[in-house]
């Protein structure tokens, strides 16, 4: 395996790839509002940790792909991710002030606005996908856009992160059993994780691979990430600090919401997050050292402070 060193200088490329992708596909002017074009660039770039995006070019080169097949993937995936913040942190969801160190979207501008980025972000993500001309240096077919398109729209709706959010909301203030949390974390942060490495991997893949053996233990290794990456993020909550976050720690418990945590407790959730990144890693162990980025990535995802 490479050393961490490496997936560093991955991670960077994948920043500053992913960032100058998106930089050219936002609308430069906007005579309808400029405001609402400004607001959806604050919740843009502001310094996230791009880890979708990354997911989903790790998971081309994997496959022996050309990540920059992967850059509408990885806009498109960005884009869903930041609409999903913006209204997460909405007063009629978890009513947060702080984001990414910054003032949330709705506290920056106003709440209607933020309704309003998180809508059109949505559309810009899937126009990425459809419109060829917005990032031509990926040659995909119309096939595979197509199936792009399906993959983030199953992810993204009621099957994916909108009914899981739902879940989350409905269930705040109570207890949900372990399977129904786990039901919920899947549904709200690992479906567009999982999205984010199956269309990497769309991007690499002839179309008769499309159900094989790679795709299925990609879709193993991703499913275990994606349920990680929400009980860290849980941990963190309890653990980390709000300077470091970016965002306001112990927010859970303030609201009272549902977390592996609360269910667990602290050292039975780590050990759970160990778990899942060594489910992961193993589901990985007919794929070679193309896929050494995403090892170290769901090593990553359970040691990561922020
Ligand atoms: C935070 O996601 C929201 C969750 C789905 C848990 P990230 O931790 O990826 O946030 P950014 O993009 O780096 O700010
Ligand atoms: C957010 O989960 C999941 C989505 C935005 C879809 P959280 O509510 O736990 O995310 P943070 O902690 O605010 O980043
Ligand atoms: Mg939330
Ligand atoms: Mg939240
Ligand atoms: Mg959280």
């Amino acid at each position: 395996m490479a050393s961490p060193d490496t997936l560093a200088t991955f991670f960077a490329q994948c920043r500053r790839r992913v960032d100058q992708t998106l930089s050219s596909i936002f609308p430069r002017s906007s005579d309808v509002s400029p405001r609402l074009l400004e607001a959806m660039r604050y919740s843009t770039f502001n310094g996230g940790k791009r880890v979708r995006p990354t997911l989903a070019y790790a998971s081309c080169h994997a496959l022996g792909g050309d990540i920059q097949q992967a850059d509408p993937a990885a806009c498109a995936l960005e884009l869903i991710h930041a609409y999903s913040l913006v209204h997460d942190d909405l007063p009629a969801m978890d009513n947060d002030d702080l984001r990414r160190g910054k003032p949330t979207c709705h506290k920056a501008y106003d709440e209607a606005t933020a309704i309003l980025v998180g809508d059109a972000l949505q559309s810009l993500a899937f126009a990425v996908l459809g419109n060829s001309k917005l990032c031509p240096q990926s040659t995909l077919t119309d096939q595979v856009r197509l199936q792009l398109v399906n993959t983030l729209s199953q992810a993204t709706g009621l099957t994916g992160m909108a009914g899981g959010q739902a879940m989350d909301l409905y269930a705040t203030g109570g207890m949900l059993h372990q399977q129904q949390l786990e039901l919920m974390h899947a549904h709200k942060t690992g479906a567009l994780i999982q999205a984010s490495v199956r269309m990497g991997a769309l991007c690499a893949l002839p179309e008769h691979d499309w159900e094989g053996a790679s795709l299925q233990a990609l879709d193993r290794y991703a499913k275990a990430i994606g349920l990680a990456f929400q009980v860290q993020d849980d941990i963190l909550d309890v653990t980390s600090n709000t300077e470091t976050l970016g965002k306001q720690q112990g927010a859970d418990c303030a609201l009272g919401k549902s977390t592996y945590v609360l269910l667990m407790g602290l050292e039975p959730a780590k050990d759970y997050t160990q778990e899942l990144c060594r489910t992961a890693i193993g589901a990985l162990d007919d794929l070679d050292h193309k896929a050494n980025a995403l090892r170290q990535i769901a090593d990553y995802i359970v040691h990561r402070n922020y």
